[in-house]
Formats: C-alpha cells, sequence, structure tokens
C-alpha cells in the first residue's frame, strides 16, 4: 500500500506495517471495562498502561477539570509562581511518601521527565555539596526508566536504547538482581565518582521481575554505605500498585529520591513527579541558600482537581479546588 493511503497516526513502539490493519480503538471506559469502537469489551486487566488506578470513566474527575480549565487551565509555576492545588497535592504525595519531609518537585510530562528530572537532580546535589565528580549514574538489566535521554540511558533494555546511539555519559549498569555487582562497580568506578543508583523496586517493563528476598534493603544499605543516592524509580509502583501506598512502603525503603507518575493522576491528565529527601534537598532549600535547581517544564504545574483521583483524598480548602 503506498504510503499516502495509510493513516496518519504514528503508534510508539508499534510496527508501522502492522498496527494500523490491526487496529483496536478504543472508544470507551467504566471501571476496569473498557469498549471499542465495535461494542466489544475488554476486562482492562493491565490498566490500560499500568496507570488507571481509580478506573475508567470517573465523571467527577472530568468534571473537575473541566471546572478548573473554565477558571485558568494552567499557569507556570517557575520561581515565584505557585498555585494552590498544585501546592496541596505536592503535600499530600509527600504525606503518603515514605520519605520524610519530602519535596515534590512536578514533571508535567509523566515518568520520563521525571526520571530525567530526578538524574539531573542527583547530578546537581553532588556539585552543590562541592562534589562535583560524583556524576556515573548506575541503571540495572532489565530496566525501563521512560524515553528521554537519562532514561534511555540508564533504561537495561538493549532494543530500546541501541538505535539511538550514544546518550548520555557517566551511566552504568549492573544485573538487576545482584547486590555484589553493585558493591563491585562502585568500587570499581570509586564512590567519590558516583552520584546514584536507579533501580525499580519491581522490574515493570523489562518483564515483571520481584525482587529477591532482601535486594533492595542491601542495594539501600550498598548506596547509604558508599555515599551513592538511592533512586526508586516508583512509575509503575506507585499508588497502591503493590499493596502499599508505593513500593518502597511495602520494602520498607527510604529512597533519597523517588520518581513518581501514572498513577498519580490514574491519566486523567498526564503528570509525573520527582520526589526528593531532606539530604537531597537541604542545599537548595536552606536559608541564604544561592543554589538553584535549574530544570522546569512550561507546563510545570498541577493538573487542579484532578489531583481527587488519589482515591478521593483532597482536603484542601483552595478556592479554585472546592466544588
Ligand atoms: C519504571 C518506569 N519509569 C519511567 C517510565 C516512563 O514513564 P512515562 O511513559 O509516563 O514517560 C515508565 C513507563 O512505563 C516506567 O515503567
Amino acid at each position: 500500500m503506498p504510503l499516502s493511503d495509510t493513516p496518519s497516526m504514528w503508534n510508539p513502539f508499534a510496527n508501522m506495517a502492522v498496527a494500523p490493519g490491526n487496529a483496536i480503538t478504543i472508544v470507551g471506559g467504566r471501571g476496569s471495562t473498557i469498549f471499542d469502537a465495535s461494542g466489544r469489551q475488554y476486562l482492562d486487566a493491565i490498566a490500560s498502561l499500568w496507570y488507571c488506578n481509580v478506573g475508567h470513566g470517573r465523571a467527577e474527575l472530568a468534571e473537575a477539570a473541566a471546572r478548573q480549565m473554565r477558571e485558568i487551565a494552567a499557569y507556570q509555576a517557575y520561581e515565584v509562581f505557585s498555585s494552590e492545588p498544585a501546592e496541596a497535592l505536592a503535600r499530600r504525595v509527600a504525606e503518603l511518601a515514605p520519605i520524610r519531609d519530602a519535596k515534590v518537585f512536578f514533571t508535567p510530562g509523566g515518568g520520563s521527565d521525571a526520571v530525567d528530572t530526578a538524574a539531573k537532580l542527583a547530578r546537581a546535589y553532588w556539585r552543590a555539596v562541592g562534589q562535583p565528580d560524583k556524576q556515573v549514574v548506575i541503571g540495572r538489566s532489565y530496566a525501563y526508566h521512560g524515553v528521554n535521554a537519562f532514561g534511555t540511558s540508564l533504561g537495561g533494555i538493549p532494543a530500546f536504547s541501541e538505535p539511538f546511539g550514544p546518550l548520555v555519559s557517566s551511566v552504568e549498569h549492573v544485573p538487576w538482581d545482584d547486590t555484589g555487582a553493585l558493591a563491585k562497580l562502585i568500587e570499581q568506578v570509586g564512590a567519590d565518582r558516583v552520584a546514584a543508583f536507579f533501580c525499580e523496586p519491581v522490574v515493570g517493563a523489562g518483564g515483571v521481575y520481584f525482587p529477591p528476598d532482601g535486594y533492595l534493603a542491601e542495594v539501600q544499605q550498598i548506596c547509604r554505605d558508599q555515599d551513592v543516592l538511592f533512586v526508586a524509580d516508583e512509575v509503575i509502583t506507585g499508588f497502591g500498585r503493590t499493596g502499599e501506598w508505593f513500593g518502597s512502603s511495602r520494602f520498607g525503603l527510604e529512597p533519597d529520591i523517588m520518581t513518581v507518575a501514572k498513577g498519580l493522576t490514574s491519566g486523567y491528565l498526564p503528570l509525573g513527579a520527582v520526589l526528593a529527601g531532606p539530604k537531597v534537598a537541604e542545599p537548595f532549600w536552606r536559608p541564604g541558600t544561592a543554589e538553584i535547581f535549574r530544570q522546569g517544564y512550561t507546563l510545570h504545574r498541577s493538573p487542579n482537581r484532578v489531583r481527587r483521583g488519589l482515591g478521593q483524598l483532597g482536603h484542601h480548602r483552595a478556592r479554585t479546588a472546592v466544588a
């Protein structure tokens, strides 16, 4: 078929010789059921792409978003600008997170933006505390950390990174289940050059691998002992996916940095976030500091009332968020 006769839409991660002729066109959803254009029903066992934690078709979320958009759809949050719903959402996520006094940095695109922001934050942190040589970030085999440059480089699925050539330098990998390999790599590279270790509490896109017993506690301890930031990528495991609010809660971890997205809004609007613990936040927040985390996105704001997707947990009295 000539290219001019094929549809315009180019699907992500798809073989476009095959996808258009086999399209499953989803037109609706209620709870855990979705419907295609021919009226066929499916049990959405994967919650779309592991994100629709509160279920499809929640009219109150659509209405909340519409109400907010009528007032103001978005406004930047650079420098001194803020919004009450965004602050309330940050407060609520910080309360739920297994990180004491977490600071919440929103990333409007979702998990890929959160991962790249977390990696930049890790490097910026070490520079801010006078150790600029700590630049190396470590990922694992089978890992998936999204599609931006840091995330692609940190990932451990060769087919997802090889086509793009070298992206971010000073990125290393270890086997996903081997604590000794992590300790050895840090020793080889030199702890004074390693910024952070990234891991998904449960490997998701790489094959759904549950961590070996004790693995996560041990890698967290290695990171603490070697003064390497421990980053939990909770884009999938956040917001109830493993039976606790976060995978880190389930496995008794307190990461230095966490990345979240997906269930944060259940996909009603795109949003991710980076949570930074006090050690990482301190140089950027302490009174009199000149350190600025020079990172941000134009649409750096919360999806307003959609925060109620967190199981109706909102309790603030923001004028724009109260029905
Ligand atoms: C662990 C993990 N990190 C990051 C991402 C990227 O998130 P997004 O697709 O929202 O950019 C994903 C997506 O599946 C993921 O599973």
